[in-house]
Parts: structure tokens; C-alpha cells; sequence
């Protein structure tokens, strides 16, 4: 019997992404782009009219941080005001937790756009450990915008969204983190002929239209 082990936490339930035999791969979208590019709305959107299921990694680390018996609450606070990325066995540990619930609720749904990760190498490594032979990953969507346009879409966000990085001071790092370490990971898909990008600078419909005729071209299902 195969025995997972999570973090410190062994199992020897076989996990849903290891019963290869009995369920459906799942095909991985990764969504990057820089904090406001719109990849939360446009993940929606694609939500309403294809057969995806969206995880965020970012909205799956302030859940894990509001828990109350998570060990890892402060530390995820700590790293999300400072715009820095979480270590690896955190975030790959809420994604796959969460893919596993996903397809044991409903073994169909197998097709899951993994919004905001992999933002560095150590999530890429962390992914690869983990997931790799588990779960395909068909391309990058990537949303590229500028960065006055991202750091503006973000203030904006700011007014309402009561997140603690939505400030100047976080977001100065959060774009010297998405520039140093998140875009080297692009680059390194494009190299493998693996990213799409749409041009994310433009209204929210423009935008999706894009979306949608490269998702159609990929042969996505629609609901
Ligand atoms: P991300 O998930 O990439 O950080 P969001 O989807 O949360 O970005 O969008 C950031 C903010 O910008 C939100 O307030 C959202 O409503 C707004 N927004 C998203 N896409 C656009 C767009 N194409 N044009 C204008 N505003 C947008
Ligand atoms: O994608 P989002 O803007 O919601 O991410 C918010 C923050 O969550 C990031 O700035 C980072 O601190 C944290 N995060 C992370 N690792 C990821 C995704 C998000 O540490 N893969
Ligand atoms: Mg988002």
C-alpha cells in the first residue's frame, strides 16, 4: 500500500492523485502573473463557463492563516506583509489537500487552474517532488501587465479587500518578489514552449475574450 507522507503526518490511506488506476490525471493549469493582473477575476470567469475547478494558492494560505489550529498561522501572516513566498511544504500541502477533496467529491473534476503558483523555484521544486507523475501540467496562463497598472489594480483592491498586503509598502515588495523570483519561472515555461499570455492591461471582457478563444483552441470543456 502506498504511504503518504505529509510534512510530519503519515497516512496509510492511498491518496486520491496516487489511485491512478481508479481515477481520472488531473491537468494542471499554472495562472502567473504580477499581484492585480487579474488572475483571481479571470479564474472566475473561467470558472463560470468551463469545466475548471480554481485554486488559489494566496486565498488557500489566509485560509490556512485565520485557522485557529494551524502551527503555520503566523509565519503566513509574517511572510504575505512582507510580499514573500511561503516555503514550499506549506502551499504544495493545501494545494493537493485541496485537488484531493476537489476529486473525491467528484472524480470528473480533473481540470484545475492553480492560480499564483509556482512563484519560485522552491515552489516549482516543491511541485515537482510532490506532484510529479500525479497530476499533468498543460501550460502556463500568463497575465502580463504592467506594473503601475498591477500596483493601482491592487491599491484599488485595497479600499475593500481588507488584505494586509494591499498597501504600498507590501506591494513595493510584492513586485520586487514577483520580478525576481516569479518571473524567471515563466521564463524557464517558455523555454519548454509551455506559457500563453494574454495581454492583461485591457478591461476585464477584453481580457477574457482572449481567455476564451485560447481555452477553446486548448480544447477546453465547457460546462
Ligand atoms: P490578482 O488575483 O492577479 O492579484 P485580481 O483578479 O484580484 O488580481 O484583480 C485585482 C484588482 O483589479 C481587483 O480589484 C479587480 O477587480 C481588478 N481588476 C481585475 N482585472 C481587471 C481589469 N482587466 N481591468 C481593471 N480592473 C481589473
Ligand atoms: O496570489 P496572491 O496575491 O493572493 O498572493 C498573496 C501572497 O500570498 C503572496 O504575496 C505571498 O506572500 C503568498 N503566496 C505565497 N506562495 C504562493 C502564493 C502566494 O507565499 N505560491
Ligand atoms: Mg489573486
Amino acid at each position: 500500500m502506498f504511504v503518504r507522507v505529509v510534512g510530519s503526518l503519515c497516512q496509510r490511506v492511498p491518496s486520491v492523485l496516487t489511485r491512478r488506476s481508479v481515477m481520472t490525471k488531473p491537468n494542471v493549469v499554472f495562472v502567473l502573473g504580477g499581484p492585480g493582473a487579474g488572475k483571481g477575476t479571470q479564474c472566475s470567469k473561467i470558472v463560470e463557463t468551463y469545466k475548471c475547478t480554481h485554486l488559489s494558492a494566496g486565498d488557500l494560505l489566509r485560509e490556512e492563516r485565520c485557522r485557529a489550529e494551524s502551527k503555520d498561522g503566523q509565519l503566513i501572516d509574517a511572510y504575505i506583509k512582507e510580499g514573500k513566498i511561503v516555503p514550499v511544504e506549506i502551499t504544495i500541502n493545501l494545494l493537493r489537500k485541496a485537488m484531493e477533496e476537489t476529486m473525491q467529491k467528484d472524480s470528473s473534476k480533473s481540470c484545475f487552474l492553480i492560480d499564483g503558483f509556482p512563484r519560485n523555484e522552491d515552489n516549482l521544486h516543491g511541485w515537482t517532488r510532490v506532484m510529479d507523475g500525479k497530476a499533468k501540467v498543460k501550460f502556463v496562463l500568463f497575465f502580463d501587465c504592467g506594473t503601475e497598472v498591477c500596483i493601482n489594480r491592487c491599491l484599488e483592491r485595497g479600499k475593500s479587500s481588507g488584505r494586509t498586503d494591499d498597501n504600498r509598502e507590501s506591494l513595493e515588495k510584492r513586485i520586487q518578489t514577483y520580478q525576481q523570483s516569479t518571473r524567471p519561472i515563466i521564463q524557464l515555461y517558455e523555454k519548454q514552449g509551455k506559457v500563453r499570455t494574454v495581454d492583461a492591461s485591457r478591461p476585464v471582457d477584453e481580457v477574457f475574450a482572449d481567455v476564451m478563444d485560447l481555452l477553446n483552441k486548448e480544447g477546453f470543456l465547457l460546462n
